[in-house]
């Protein structure tokens, strides 16, 4: 399974020998949610905590996952200092839904996923992917996570609202990042609210916010509803309008379809960039990696791909995505609360108790992978949809709940990475590793400036 000999190790925070004092379990949690993990998560299936009187319950082995996540799956909920905190952007999205209404979305939602739809959405990626390399062109050097972030944004607003216009584009992504950074922060009472609506004098700017951003998102459909629109080039905003509840009839109400937009540039914007970002990382420590992804994208460029199948001319290149989003996974805790008293794998959990499955550690389990801290894209040669699978391996989640646009990510990946590295080769000058830091994603803890090589045409 090995490509280098020795194998690469990228960059990780320290693990603990055990379990942290709660003060500094506190600190780490709020500075690096990764770093807060002893030494035996990364053996054991299982493993309880308490932090201030909120008790948390690790659950770190596939068949608790299954359980956790598939077969009882109905029986947990996202807790509700989630919902508070994402649902002024988020509003009533398939996201925060649950029980019959999230079943009700999700099958309506499924639709516009197929690959099928994904299709239509690739000359949207493609167009996303030359707007990047035209604005690196201009320069030797970028930082690639800015760059990113700002291409994925890119990325779903076109895919979305075939939005064209950098200016709207830089309102939302604006927007967005002022909320996250703003009213959208985490507070210690989010963690002991009952509800998404406990404790309102606290949540004053974000109600502002969301009236705001609701106004904005709505005109932003406005607009597009009312320009003139070239069938051939379709968006998920037509798939959205089309859409038809099989048992009603009725379409999607002008309120819905904006809050299924509104989650789809959330949930789709940033983990894409972090995947991108942290991609590109990798490949600059393993210049021998990079090199034959850039074979293989030159031998099938990407201005060439019209469907998804024409992707399986990258094998390589979709290995190392993979690969980074193992060790580097963008949503690195998932976090439920049991409705009923369970069993998970002959451990009682209580009702009310925070079940987390890290895939940050699960990714790293020594049982469950071989040298689970090395780059080693090849462990995923041949396996193209290894998130279903049911294993060790959950970067987009598990069972019903599962990432619906698992697919449209990694189309749109695949694209972006391919188009800047048939372009350039990447390198970085500083010896200053680069840490993951666990936040809502896994961010960088410094941005690096990235070197930008002219590829030979
Ligand atoms: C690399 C990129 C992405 C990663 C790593 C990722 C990861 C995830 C994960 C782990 C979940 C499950 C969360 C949980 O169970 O608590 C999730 C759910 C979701 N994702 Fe993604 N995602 C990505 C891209 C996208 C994109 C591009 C879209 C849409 C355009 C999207 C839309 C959603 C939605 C709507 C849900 C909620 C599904 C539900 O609850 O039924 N994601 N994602």
């Amino acid at each position: 399974m090995l490509t280098s000999n020795p194998p690469i190790i990228p960059p990780a925070p320290p693990i603990h020998p055990k379990d942290l004092h709660p003060i500094r379990l506190l600190f780490e949690s709020i500075h690096n949610s990764l770093a807060i993990w002893p030494d035996y998560a990364f053996d054991g299936p299982f493993s309880r905590n308490s932090l201030f009187g909120v008790e948390t319950v690790l659950i770190n082995d596939p068949t608790g996952v299954h359980h956790m996540m598939v077969t009882n799956a109905s029986n947990y909920v996202r807790p509700a200092m989630m919902a508070r905190i994402m649902r002024p952007l988020i509003g009533q999205g398939l996201f925060l839904a649950e029980g019959e209404e999230w079943r009700r979305q999700r099958r309506l939602l499924s639709s516009s996923f197929t690959p099928h739809n994904v299709n239509i959405l690739l000359p949207h990626f493609i167009a996303a992917a030359n707007d990047l390399v035209r604005q690196l062109d201009e320069r030797e050097s970028a930082n690639l996570s800015k760059a990113y972030q700002s291409a994925a944004l890119n990325a779903v607003l076109r895919a979305l609202f075939s939005m064209p216009e950098q200016r709207e584009r830089d309102r939302l992504g604006y927007l967005v990042t002022q909320y996250i950074t703003g009213p959208g922060r985490p507070q210690i009472l989010d963690g002991f609210a009952k509800t998404d609506t406990s404790f309102p004098f606290t949540l004053g700017k974000r109600r502002a916010f969301q009236r705001k951003w609701n106004a904005v998102v709505d005109d932003v459909i406005a607009t597009r509803r009312s320009a003139p629109h070239d069938a051939e080039n379709r968006d998920m905003l037509d798939l959205l309008i089309a859409t038809h509840d099989e048992k009603t009839q009725q379409p999607l109400a002008p309120t819905e379809i904006r809050d299924q937009c509104a989650t789809m540039i959330f949930a789709g914007y940033e983990t894409t960039a972090r995947l991108l970002f942290w991609a590109s990382y990798l490949l600059t420590l393993d210049q021998g990696e990079q090199a034959r992804v850039a074979d293989e994208v030159n031998a099938f460029p990407p201005e060439r791909v019209a469907t998804l199948g024409d992707l399986e001319h990258w094998p390589r290149l979709r290995a190392v995505l993979l690969e980074a989003l193992r060790l580097y996974p963008p949503v690195p805790l998932l976090v439920r609360e049991p409705i009923d008293d369970d069993v998970i794998m002959g451990e009682t959990v209580k009702r009310g108790v925070q079940v987390y499955i890290s895939p940050w550690v699960l990714h790293r389990h020594r049982k469950h992978w071989q040298h689970p801290t090395a780059f080693i894209p090849d462990r995923f040669e041949g396996k193209s949809a290894p998130w279903t699978a049911g294993g060790a391996y959950l970067p987009f989640g598990a069972g019903p709940r599962i990432c619906i646009g698992a697919v449209f990510a990694l189309a749109e990946a695949q694209i972006m990475l391919a188009t800047v590295l048939k372009r350039y080769t990447l390198a970085i000058k500083s010896k200053r590793p680069v840490i993951p830091v666990g936040r809502l994603t896994i961010q960088p803890s410094y941005p690096p400036i990235f070197k930008l090589e002219r590829a030979k045409p």
